[in-house]
């Protein structure tokens, strides 16, 4: 078996220099789509470097960069001295690996399209800061590119990183917290918003990558904390708790940057429940999760029991697998499906053993948002959306939360004098046999947020169509009720419950006085 030794990762005094020298080559988000291209950079995230490799053949600053970096190939002392011009400096730091005449990376640091337009960069271990452990760069077996135990390597940015950094809710804050920071890339958008920024992980490597992350992209080091869940916090409060943890449901906590080593969903549910003991009064907490589906029981349910008292909770599932589909993509992630067949039988048999014993019959994947509100009447939903949404989808987050706050202050006589607006971008679309007089079914659809429809009657549309901000809904209920010559009493009574669905889903604004 190759012996599994721990490098030492780089100094991070060093930073600021090389930002500079990295700006300096343009090696950037953008410097780089424009240098390889839409597809050659849609490739590279797909962890296949031919088309880079072709569009990195003439060896200017950036070209040498790419292949250094995002390549992870070695390049020539001289070309590295010429796009780095402190090369020799981050070979001491750590940074890069001298190796004769050549030079090559010693941990990969890739560029990233910061909030408001800045410059970022991701420092992670090599190999694995896109297809998970073992992508550009990295090898099959027990540890990744770098020569680290697989068990402590901490990745780059994917496709759950960004998800959750699109959802989070980016109100100014004192204080945010990002539990299981990993390369650091939650604290660093949070770096941008909070004024406090506590970043905490179990895996002492994954610290010392979010101070280089941190450092590297010029952003205000963090408070790094090393520990589980929220012990490393006590009993501190934050206005934003943001968590892509380690959510898969595993046998065995084999991999620290994905499976929390607590038994089934425990680890997904333990930080929903004490959450709201870490939240200030309208504070927030985000997180990505992965439920399990047990026999006999609808996943709302389970889910719901989870949410703490005090807090509003948004949990949407996007994704459900069954649990041969859940068990394969972890065994692929894990690069066991590269080792004999027997093993990876053995693996297999393992998973779906495991979750036969526990009465598993699917696993959820999703988004949970909790609003620490202290209502006694908590808006807690739970729904099922696998559809396209629009990211950053953090502003409807927290307009879904505004909403439900005034609903819950709002009952049916409040809602017929309160005013509201359609909101902008909500088209109707109607469906029948062509020539007929009236519509069969007339929807409202709207292009934003979780770009929702949904099917409205001849009163909801109309009221909808007239909801400009001027007239309270009551007004607008009995205009409605004489054009149609039904009673405007029956009208008031029942159209509550309309507007209350489309305040909820969006489709309406609240006018606030
Ligand atoms: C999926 S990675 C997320 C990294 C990063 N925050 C992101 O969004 O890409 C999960 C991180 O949680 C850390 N972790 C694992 N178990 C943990 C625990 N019990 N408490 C806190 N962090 C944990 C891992 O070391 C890893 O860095």
């Amino acid at each position: 078996m190759a012996s599994v030794t721990t490098p030492r990762l780089p100094a991070p005094d060093g930073a600021a220099a090389l930002r500079d020298d990295l700006l300096a080559a343009d090696f950037t988000a953008d410097g780089c789509l424009d240098l390889l291209g839409a597809v050659g950079y849609a490739a590279l995230s797909r962890a296949e470097t031919v088309p880079a490799l072709r569009a990195t053949r003439g060896g200017s600053p950036l070209e040498t960069l790419v292949r250094l970096f995002l390549l992870q190939r070695p390049v020539p002392y001289g070309r590295a001295r010429v796009a780095l011009p402190g090369l020799d400096r981050y070979v001491a730091d750590g940074w890069l690996v001298r190796d004769g005449d050549e030079i090559r990376a010693a941990v990969d640091v890739r560029p990233y399209a910061g909030d408001g337009g800045a410059d970022w960069w991701i420092v992670s271990d090599l190999g694995c800061a896109v297809g998970g452990a073992g992508g550009i760069g990295g090898t099959p077996g027990a540890s990744g590119g770098s020569g680290v135990d697989r068990a402590d390597l901490v990745l780059g940015v994917g496709g759950a990183s960004t998800t959750l950094a699109g959802l989070t809710v980016r109100e100014p804050a004192g204080s945010a917290l990002d539990l299981g920071t990993g390369s650091g890339v939650q604290a660093l958008h949070a770096s941008r918003h909070a004024t406090r920024v506590t970043a905490t992980d179990v895996n002492p490597r994954a610290l010392h990558f979010a101070r280089l992350t941190l450092a590297l992209s010029g952003a205000r080091q963090p408070d790094l904390r090393r520990g589980s869940l929220f012990e490393p916090v006590g009993d501190e409060r934050y206005d934003l708790v943001v968590s892509n943890p380690p959510f898969v449901i595993s046998p065995a906590g084999r991999f620290t940057y994905r499976d929390g080593g607590m038994g089934g969903d425990d680890l997904c549910r333990t930080l929903v429940e004490q959450a709201a003991d870490h939240l200030t009064d309208g504070g927030w907490c985000q997180l990505l999760a992965n439920w399990q589906h047990l026999e006999g029981q609808d996943w709302r349910e389970r889910l719901v029991q989870w949410v703490p008292r005090g807090c509003d909770a948004w949990i949407v599932q996007r994704e459900v697998q069954d649990i041969a589909q859940y068990a394969e993509l972890w065994l692929r992630d894990g690069g066991d499906h590269r080792d004999d067949p027997a093993a990876y039988a053995a693996r297999y048999d393992a998973w779906l053993e495991d979750f036969e014993r526990a009465k598993v019959g699917a696993v959820g994947f999703g988004w949970i948002t909790l609003r620490k509100t202290g209502s006694d009447r908590p808006a807690v939903t739970a729904e099922e959306w696998p559809h396209p949404v629009e990211q950053p989808l953090g502003p409807h987050i927290a307009g879904w939360f505004a909403r439900q706050d005034f609903l819950r202050r709002h009952d049916d006589a409040d809602l017929l004098d309160a005013r509201f607006t359609l909101a902008s971008d909500v088209v109707q679309e109607q469906v029948g046999v062509p020539g007929a007089e009236d519509p069969e079914h007339v929807v409202l659809r709207s292009g934003r947020g979780m770009r929702r429809a949904t099917e409205v009657d001849t009163v909801g549309a109309g009221f909808a169509g007239v909801c400009d901000g001027t007239l309270p809904a009551g007004r607008i209920v009995d205009a409605i009720a004489q054009l149609l010559g039904e009673d405007p009493v029956v009208l008031r009574d029942r159209t509550p419950a309309a507007i209350r669905m489309l305040v909820e889903q969006g489709f309406l604004e609240p006018v606030t006085p």
